[in-house]
C-alpha cells in the first residue's frame, strides 16, 4: 500500500472500517508499523538466568527474548539462518550455553552468534562465510530494557525509545514505585485468550469509558443485584470491590479524566478510577512509607491511573499490576495476553488481589471479559455490512486538535482513540513511498 492510501483511511473523527478488515492493512501494519513503532516483549524476570528464554512475536514475526552469559537481553529474531527453522518452539525455557537448530545442528551463542555448523568442510569455498546466513541468529533493530520492561523495535533506524514513549513512561514509573523494593517479578505465565477480531478494537476498549454500565450490566450489574439480595455483607469481599465499579455512572466516568501523550499514548484515570476505592491491604502502606516516606508513599498510591494504553498494543494497569499485550494473529484475530507481576516487598495479599482481577477480567473463564468479546466480535461481523463505510470516533471531537502535546479532558473523550490512529497513520508511512 501506498502512504496516500493509508492516511485516506483515517479523517479525525472517523476512520474507514478497511483498518479493522482488509488483509491488505493488516499485511501494510505488520512491515511498517510493528517495524517502527518500539513493541513491548516481555519482562526480564521471565528470564531471570542465564540461557533463559521466552517465544513471542512483535506484529507477525517470531522472536526470542533470551538471557546472554554476559547477563544482557537479546531480542533475536527466531528463525535458523540455515532453512528458515524455528529454533525455540516452547513458550519458556533454558537453552543452556548455545541454541541448537533441531533441524541440522547449526548451533548459535544466546547472543546469536554463529557458534558451530556440522560438517563444515562441504562448505569450503562456497562462499558461506561472506553471507549473512553465516554470522547466525539475526538480532531485532533495537532493544530497551525500561525497569524490566523489555521492548525492541525491528527496525535498525528509526524514533528512540524515549522520544516514543516520553511522559507515558511514568505509569510503569508509578507501577513500579508501588514495590516497596523498588522492582517487580512476574507472578506467573499469563492469561491467554483468543479474540476473533481486529487487535485495534481491543486497544481501543481500553480507554472506551462508555461501555461499562452498559456491556457489563449483565455481568456486573447480577453481581451486584446479588450481593443486595444478600443485605451487603461487611466486609465487602474482594470480588465485589474489584466487580462493582463496572458499573458505575458515566458522570463517574466523565470526572475520572483521560490524558493523552504523543505517539499514541494514553491513560483513563486522572483524576481517580475504578480501582480507587479498594480496601487498604494490611501492612503494604507502612512497608512504602518505610521506603519513600508518608508524603511520597502516599503520592504513589493516590495515582490511580486506570488503563495505560502503550502504543501500538499494550495496556498497564498500575494499581494492580497488570500488562496486557494484545498479539495481532490476521486482521481478525488477537491473543491477549494478561499478566501479573509482583511487588518486591510487599505482602502476599496484594499479589492474590491482582490475581482474582485478572480471572474475573481477562481469563477465557473470566464473567467480565466475554461481554467485550461478545461486542469486538459481533463488530468484526457487523463491519461486513455494506450499510456504511465508516467507524465513528466523534465523541467530543474538536477540529484542528495537536496530538504532538500532552491533554487532559473529560474521561468520556474518544481522544484517545483519535490518537491512537493518528500515531498510526505517522508510523505506517513514515518508510513508506508515496503514490506515483
Ligand atoms: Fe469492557
Amino acid at each position: 500500500m501506498h502512504a496516500d492510501e493509508i492516511r485516506a483511511l483515517v479523517q479525525g473523527h472517523q476512520v474507514h472500517r478497511d483498518v479493522y478488515t482488509s488483509h491488505a492493512v493488516y499485511q501494510a501494519e505488520m512491515r511498517h508499523l510493528f517495524a517502527n513503532a518500539w513493541i513491548f516483549v516481555g519482562h526480564d524476570s521471565q528470564t531471570p538466568n542465564k540461557g533463559d528464554y521466552i517465544t513471542t512475536q512483535i506484529g507477525d514475526q517470531p522472536v526470542i527474548q533470551v538471557r546472554h552469559s554476559d547477563g544482557n537481553i537479546h531480542i533475536l529474531h527466531n528463525r535458523c539462518p540455515h532453512k528458515g527453522t524455528k529454533i525455540a518452539i516452547d513458550r519458556a525455557g533454558n537453552t543452556g550455553k548455545f541454541f541448537r537448530c533441531p533441524y541440522h545442528a547449526w548451533s548459535f551463542k544466546t547472543n546469536g552468534c554463529r557458534l558451530a555448523i556440522p560438517l563444515k568442510k562441504g562448505y569450503d569455498g562456497t562462499g558461506l562465510e561472506n553471507t549473512p546466513n553465516y554470522e547466525g541468529m539475526a538480532a531485532v533493530g533495537a532493544v530497551e530494557v525500561y525497569h524490566g520492561f523489555v521492548f525492541a523495535r525491528l527496525a535498525y533506524n528509526g524514533i528512540s525509545f524515549e522520544e516514543f514513549f516520553g511522559d507515558s513512561l511514568s505509569s510503569i514509573d508509578n507501577m513500579v514505585a508501588r514495590a516497596p523494593e523498588g522492582r517487580l517479578k512476574i507472578a506467573g505465565p499469563p492469561l491467554r485468550y483468543m479474540h476473533k477480531c481486529n487487535w485495534k478494537m481491543l486497544v481501543e476498549n481500553q480507554t472506551d469509558t462508555c461501555h461499562p454500565m452498559v456491556a457489563h450490566e449483565s455481568s456486573a450489574g447480577t453481581a451486584i443485584d446479588i450481593f443486595r439480595e444478600m443485605g451487603e455483607p461487611e466486609p465487602r469481599p474482594a470480588a465485589m470491590q474489584i466487580i462493582a465499579p463496572f458499573m458505575s455512572a458515566y458522570e463517574f466516568f466523565e470526572s475520572m479524566g483521560i490524558r493523552t501523550w504523543p505517539n499514541g499514548h494514553g491513560h483513563t484515570g486522572v483524576n481517580m478510577s475504578i480501582h480507587s476505592d479498594y480496601d487498604a491491604i494490611p501492612g503494604y502502606y507502612e512497608a512504602l512509607k518505610q521506603t519513600h516516606g508518608e508524603r511520597k508513599a502516599k503520592a504513589i498510591l493516590d495515582e490511580s491511573r486506570h488503563n495505560s494504553v502503550y502504543f501500538p498494543n499494550m495496556m498497564v494497569k498500575a494499581p494492580l499490576q497488570q500488562l496486557r499485550n494484545f498479539i495481532p494473529l490476521g486482521p481478525d484475530k488477537t491473543l491477549v495476553e494478561s499478566y501479573v507481576y509482583r511487588l518486591a516487598g510487599a505482602p502476599d495479599q496484594l499479589v492474590a488481589m491482582s490475581s482474582m482481577y485478572n480471572r474475573m477480567i481477562n481469563a477465557p473463564t473470566s464473567i467480565v471479559g466475554h461481554d467485550d468479546l461478545e461486542m469486538y466480535e459481533r463488530a468484526q461481523e457487523g463491519l461486513q455490512s455494506n450499510g456504511l463505510e465508516w467507524v465513528n470516533l466523534q465523541r467530543l471531537y474538536e477540529t484542528g486538535e495537536d496530538f504532538d502535546v500532552e491533554a487532559v479532558e473529560n474521561g468520556t473523550t474518544e481522544r484517545q482513540m483519535r490518537n491512537q490512529f493518528d500515531a498510526w497513520v505517522k508510523f505506517m508511512t513514515a518508510d513508506m513511498e508515496e503514490a506515483a
